[in-house]
């Protein structure tokens, strides 16, 4: 996108709707020509669009996206059930689509406390294992996978959420068996693994004083180890009304700072009443008919509204280009997102980049006319 248009598309934020009306063709540019010169365009991948199966999804995917992210299968729970058994097929298929396609593959996730295969930290009574113990489980998992897709796989999440919003570490298992050190480990591994990857840190809420403070001092520490940390993610779970554009930005900029790169990596914008600010998936609130009030669509004012801070959101990230390296929606279509299930389940969201019948918003059309006006 040239500067006149970009500088035409920063101005239309509150003012997209009425000019957002022309059709898009399967003629007309995707998102990643828009983009691409500013930062790899993403989206996370659930198993019937690696697969091929979902074949609508597919044709968006192809289109408009040169990343992609393993939504859920390769996180621990799939990829290593059990101590002495790894199951690829998923991850395989994802890489080989990813491949085929000529995409930048991400890899999520190594260690995080959620989705866990249940063996990984106990014993067969189920008590903690030892320190030593789990750091030897921790290397293989991360050793086995993440060699087996060297050179294949560009970047990997390799520790997920491990900071709370006040600063302080969760207090997940690998925290209580190792302590802080079980991150630095995992990054040792994986560095070690495939000394070509690029190592993220990703979580979510990175807005927040207390995790940004902390995740600066982890980079910091990292690096003065002589770890490698190419990015922090910011997962960028957000609502229309939170968080504080100007908290984001700042977290943004200071993660920036530390010299480190910055990936939006799990985008996405619930369109419903939140109930919660949190991306955590066992915070979990039952289910109210007040609290999905679009089961059929969004009403006007609300996706007016949502388009335009998607769009402020969007022009942020265009805004710091220079250090985001990619931008990551989690998942493809509404119909996909894990907000319709989160944090009520059985709700009707509206959170993604394309609606449930594969058609871009408003806002991504928008994006996709500037740059089809500047031929
Ligand atoms: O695959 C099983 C299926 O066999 C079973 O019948 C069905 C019954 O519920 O569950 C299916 O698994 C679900 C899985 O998604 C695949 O659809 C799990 O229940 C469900 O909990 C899981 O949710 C995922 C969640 O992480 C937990 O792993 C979401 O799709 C995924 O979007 C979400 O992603 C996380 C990121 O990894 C980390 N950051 C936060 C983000 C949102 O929570």
């Amino acid at each position: 996108m040239n500067r006149k248009k970009i500088f035409c598309f920063l101005l239309t934020g509150a003012a997209f709707s009425a000019c957002a009306t022309r059709q898009v063709t399967t003629e007309e540019p995707g998102l990643k020509s828009v983009l691409g010169d500013k930062f790899l365009v993403g989206v996370a991948l659930n198993t019937h669009q690696s697969s091929g199966r979902d074949t609508a999804a597919v044709r968006i995917v192809q289109r408009h996206f040169n990343s992609i992210v393993a939504e859920n299968c390769m996180k621990c729970q799939v990829i290593h059930p059990q101590e002495d058994r790894y199951d690829f097929r998923q991850a395989d298929e994802f890489v080989k689509f990813g491949e085929e396609n000529g995409m930048a593959v991400i890899g999520h996730c190594l260690i995080w406390h959620s989705q866990l295969a249940p063996w990984f930290c106990v014993d067969k009574e189920g008590c903690n294992v030892s320190a030593e113990i789990l750091k030897q489980r921790m290397k293989d998992h991360i050793t086995t996978i993440v060699s087996r897709y060297r050179g294949r796989i560009k970047g990997w999440d390799v520790v997920n959420e491990a900071i709370m919003e006040d600063g302080s570490y969760r207090q997940s298992k690998f925290y209580e068996i190792l302590g802080e050190s079980f991150i630095s480990l995992a990054f040792q591994y994986a560095q070690e693994a495939d000394p070509d990857a690029e190592l993220y840190y990703n979580d979510y809420n990175m807005h927040t004083p207390g995790k940004r403070r902390t995740v600066v001092k982890l980079v910091n520490d990292l690096r003065a180890a002589g770890l490698r940390i190419t990015a922090v993610g910011m997962q960028g779970h957000v609502g229309m009304d939170y968080p504080d554009l100007d908290e984001f930005e700042q977290s943004l900029q200071a993660y920036a700072a530390t010299g480190v790169k910055v990936m939006i990596t799990e985008w996405d914008m619930s369109a419903l009443p939140m109930v919660n600010h949190t991306a955590n998936v066992s915070d979990t609130v039952a289910f109210r008919k007040a609290l999905n009030p679009y089961p059929e669509a969004l009403p006007d004012s609300v996706s007016d509204r949502w388009n335009a801070k998607m769009t402020a959101y969007m022009n942020l990230f265009i805004k710091h280009a220079d250090v985001i390296s990619r931008v990551t929606a989690w998942g493809v279509s509404d119909g996909d997102s894990w907000k319709n299930d989160f944090p009520v389940h059985g709700r009707t969201d509206y959170a993604l980049l394309f609606d449930r019948n594969y058609q871009p918003k408003p806002f991504v059309k928008e994006l996709l006319n500037t740059k089809s006006e500047a031929y």
